[in-house]
């Protein structure tokens, strides 16, 4: 079937959606445990950019599990299919020419890679956002870990599924040591250089 898939040949590049929008595209991909933060910083990056004028989209478990996804469960095989849906669809938007943030626990490191594969590593920014399972435990927003203990979820990530920390992500927020206004700010940083197009 592949080879009969022939690609059109469009005359509006990804190129010159990115002009015309006068900034890059590319992802942003926060991954940690359930609670860690991810979508509460995804969340204000997303506002900063936007008064900058920085088109952008998020992606999270709220709008993806509950639609395209919804048909996989926490079981491995699962994680690993929806994030390389995920990253697909990031693609394709990134490829659109709009900023993607994306907020999941991904928290196998085979999964987190083959996202660079798909968007490629020159747009991928990995964001770890590290609080300890006993924060993540304490706060518990949603209900879930006390559930987990319960035994009413199984495959709770960081108390019966595994979480596997990247080792090299380009940005690190540990937010048991930092404000949520901090951690914008060093995630700011990092991409404002990343917006810029190439002359
Ligand atoms: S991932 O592991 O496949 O990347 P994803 O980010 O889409 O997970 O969804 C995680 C969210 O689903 C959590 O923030 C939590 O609200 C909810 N959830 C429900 N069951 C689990 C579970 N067993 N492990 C982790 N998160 C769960």
């Amino acid at each position: 079937m592949k080879e009969n898939i022939i690609p059109h040949n469009y005359q509006i590049s990804k190129k010159d959606r990115q002009n015309n929008n006068k900034h890059n595209s590319f992802l942003i991909w926060f991954t940690g445990l359930s609670g860690s933060g991810k979508s509460t910083i995804a969340n204000v990056v997303e506002q900063q950019l936007y008064k900058l004028g920085i088109k952008t989209y998020t992606l999270d478990g709220d709008n993806i599990r509950k639609g395209i996804n919804k048909d996989l469960t926490f079981d491995p095989e699962d994680r690993t299919e929806n994030i390389r849906r995920i990253a697909e669809i990031s693609n394709l938007i990134v490829d659109s020419g709009l900023v993607v943030l994306a907020a999941f626990v991904s928290p196998y490191k085979k999964d987190r890679e083959n996202i660079k594969n798909i968007v490629k590593d020159v747009n991928f920014v990995e964001v770890y956002v590290n609080t300890s399972v006993e924060e993540c435990e304490r706060r518990d927003v949603k209900g879930l870990y006390k559930k987990a203990r319960a035994g009413e979820i199984k495959n709770m990530t960081g108390i019966s599924a595994p979480y596997e920390a990247p080792e090299n992500p380009e940005i690190e927020i540990k937010t048991e040591e930092k404000t949520v206004e901090e951690a914008v700010h060093d995630i700011m940083n990092y991409i404002k250089p990343k917006l810029k197009l190439e002359q």
